[in-house]
């Protein structure tokens, strides 16, 4: 049950460094490489592959968001992510040498469900992601790859989201191993980067309690904005859906350089805007970019929540409120930097007197178009 929580869903989150740690079990061999077993798609079949779809919905669908960053990275194949509600009515291009990756945390998903249906009419592979054994998207797929999140029981998704996406770093990882686009000391040591995420979000878990107090403090606001770039940007979509379907509030996600293109007309005094920084290390480019957003919205008189690696000191004087996560590589990011986000929605939900398991007008598996 609950296990002492006030609800499965901060039970869930709480969960989070065991399911994220669980998934990964048993599919590193002992060389450092992964060895995955499930993927019953033959090595020369994905050899041929020449693109990859993701196909998801809602929060899944904000992890394959993320999968098409690094599938691209380490494979260096194209990959689209598109919503399986719009998929199949556009007629999508498909055939033999297109894999489609299905992501879902309960396997019963309608709208995904018609996507895979779809996807193999055409010849396309498909291959799934999902949480529950025997369910119908991974039966009516090529194969499927497991994540180990343990059942979820509160209707927004938290900790399938983070298994969601250990799930896709291992399938991008391994078609670059199998293509040999990425070689195996590269493999290796990704391999060992995502195996000390568990602690990492484990850290993040125990600094949330100025997280709590700053939900609870905006509880009576209408909305909140969520800004990142690159990786961060599918995690800023994620903080606002949690938002909305637990507090019931205005909250939208957007990309920080698109802000400029309309929604800062949206920022006036006081609006709380969260944003999500990249890391300072690496991809430079990037974090400059965010600075200088950052200022941009301050400038118009938001109050900045900043999410931002442990050490990056440029975000402080721009900063109303500093959200600390450790550092870690760009593409992994989001399995830190989300938690937070599902911390702040959770709280300020219960401030407002919300039901955080069961919000209104949602159903934790959605088996209607
Ligand atoms: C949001 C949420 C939903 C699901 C979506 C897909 O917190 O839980 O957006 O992610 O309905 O569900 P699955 O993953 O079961 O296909």
């Amino acid at each position: 049950e609950k296990g002492g929580y006030a609800s499965f869903m901060l039970k869930e989150i709480a969960d989070q460094p065991k399911a994220v740690a669980d998934t990964l079990l048993g599919r590193v061999d002992g060389t450092g490489l992964l060895h995955l077993d499930e993927v019953r798609i033959a090595p020369e079949v994905l050899r041929e592959v020449d693109k990859v779809v993701v196909v998801a919905c809602g929060t899944a669908y904000h992890a394959g968001m993320i999968a098409k960053y690094a599938i691209e990275h380490w494979t260096r194949l194209p990959c689209e992510t598109e919503l399986a509600s719009e998929f199949r009515y556009r007629d999508p291009i498909l055939d033999q040498r297109t894999l489609v990756v299905a992501i879902s945390q309960s396997g019963e998903t309608m709208d995904t469900l018609m996507a895979v249906r779809h996807a193999r009419e055409q010849g396309a592979k498909v291959l799934a992601i999902c949480n529950t054994n025997g369910s119908t998207i991974p039966r009516e797929s090529d194969a499927v790859l497991y994540t180990h999140a343990g059942p979820e029981v509160a209707v927004a998704s938290t900790k399938a989201f983070l298994t969601q996406l250990v799930a896709c770093y291992l399938v991008a990882l391994y078609l670059g191993q199998v293509r040999g686009t990425k070689w195996g000391d590269e493999i290796r040591t990704v391999v060992r980067q995502l195996s000390e995420m568990s602690g990492a979000v484990d850290r993040v878990l125990g600094t949330m309690e100025p997280v709590r107090e700053l939900a609870r403090s905006l509880s009576s606001h209408n909305t909140v904005l969520f800004v990142g770039r690159h990786v961060g940007y599918p995690v800023a979509l994620e903080g606002a859906l949690k938002l909305k379907e637990l507090a019931y509030m205005h909250a939208e996600g957007f990309a920080a350089g698109e802000l400029k293109h309309g929604p800062i007309a949206l920022i006036d005094e006081g609006l709380p805007v969260v944003v999500i920084v990249p890391s300072p290390r690496g991809r430079s480019v990037l974090h400059d970019k965010i600075v200088s957003n950052i200022q941009e919205i301050r400038a118009r008189g938001a109050r900045t929540v900043v999410i931002a690696e442990e050490g990056d000191e440029e975000v402080v004087p721009y900063a109303d409120h500093l959200i600390r996560i450790p550092a870690t590589p760009t593409l992994l990011q989001p399995l830190v930097a989300t938690v937070p986000l599902q911390v702040f929605a959770c709280e300020l939900a219960t401030a407002r007197g919300n039901e955080v398991d069961q919000p209104r007008n949602l159903a934790k598996s959605v088996t209607v178009e």
